[in-house]
């Protein structure tokens, strides 16, 4: 397969955090350099960078950002500067693990520090190792998942879980990656995903990018796409599994997992280690992000719908560990995933 990464989100480069900014894809390729954590905290919040593993990813730099800004500081102010930073930066988006995740190892490796000078490189260090385990994570997972597709697949996915949503080549873009690299891959349905358009915008960026045949449908016709036997595989990403194997995903994926159930198709979630929260028991738990309505009633500056109509924003749903097939992970993969499963995924 070609691992050289075709759309690097997060470049940390000489001190600086580079991101791609998403809103502009695929008209416009241009970075935003983000110096300053309240900076990282809006990019996050804004979509600039978007996709759990990213955010995550993303929020780790802001914390190194925060502890280079700390370097006339005492030891005790610089540290309490910085784990207020920390907590700013959780707040920035609530349904994707990751963020969370992410933030506790710095925490974690902030407390081992005792002067400014060492907690720089130490952090530095912990969000590289935060960024090259999603890399490898990605590719562990690609290898796995692939291994459960046949020859001439079809295969729709939704959102944006590719190499822009992570560290890496992806999760369910991973999978798909590695599939056409084996000629597993008839072509791929990429939903557009409503409201932000992911899936149009960026999915088939992506794919179309390494010549892998990529078709977009609305999301509307997703459940018509696959009663006419023109998918395989629905595979998706996940912004939080938890305990007992729910999924938190981009709208619309809890329609899919259903239409997929009902005509026979099967379902793949592809999520790392790190988009797993074990200590929500089950998806009814999950706090579910709602946008501003604006980003239904409006295409642009054109306001779409009646003047003082809003619209309902949610941005993940969850979807029953029940209607998942396979939940593919870097420590394997998980058939008809349920809390025991789960649980011993982190057994050794
Ligand atoms: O709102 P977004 O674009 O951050 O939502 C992203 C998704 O829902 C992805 O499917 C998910 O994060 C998996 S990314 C590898």
């Amino acid at each position: 397969m070609n691992k050289s990464l075709p759309n690097q989100a997060i470049v940390w480069q000489q001190q600086q955090l580079r991101l791609l900014d998403q809103r502009c894809l695929p008209e416009r390729v241009e970075f935003v350099v983000i110096q300053t954590v309240p900076a990282a905290h809006a990019a996050i919040q804004d979509m600039v960078v978007r996709g759990a593993p990213a955010i995550g990813i993303s929020a780790a730099y802001a914390v190194v950002l925060s502890a280079q800004a700390q370097a006339a500081k005492t030891w005790a102010q610089a540290r309490q500067a910085i784990a207020q930073d920390i907590e700013l930066l959780a707040t920035a988006r609530p349904t994707a693990v990751n963020l969370e995740w992410a933030l506790t190892r710095m925490q974690e490796c902030l407390r081992q520090q005792t002067d400014i000078d060492v907690a720089v490189a130490a952090l530095q260090r912990e969000a590289i190792a935060i960024h090259k385990q999603d890399i490898a994570a990605n590719e562990a997972m690609a290898r796995l998942g692939a291994a459960y597709l046949d020859q001439r697949s079809r295969v729709m996915t939704h959102c944006n879980a590719g190499a822009l949503a992570t560290g890496g080549i992806g999760t369910a873009l991973g999978v798909i990656r590695q599939a056409h690299s084996d000629n597993k891959i008839d072509y791929v349905l990429a939903n557009e995903t409503r409201p932000w358009l992911q899936g149009a915008r960026l999915t088939a960026w992506e794919l179309a990018q390494e010549q892998i045949a990529v078709q977009i449908v609305c999301d509307s016709a997703a459940a018509a796409a696959m009663q006419a036997h023109a998918v395989d595989w629905v595979i998706v990403g996940a912004d939080r599994v938890v305990a007992n194997g729910d999924v938190a995903n981009k709208i619309g994926t809890l329609n899919l997992a259903i239409v997929a159930r009902h005509l026979g198709k099967k379902f793949m979630v592809v999520a790392p280690l790190s988009s797993i929260d074990r200590n929500t028991s089950a998806g009814t738990q999950i706090k579910i992000e709602q946008r501003n309505s604006r980003e239904i009633t409006h295409l642009g500056e054109r306001h779409l719908s009646a003047p003082d109509v809003t619209a309902w924003n949610p941005v993940f749903d969850v979807t029953p560990a029940s209607l998942i097939d396979v939940l593919v992970t870097e420590k394997g993969v998980i058939e008809q995933p349920g809390q025991a499963k789960i649980a011993a995924l982190f057994e050794h």
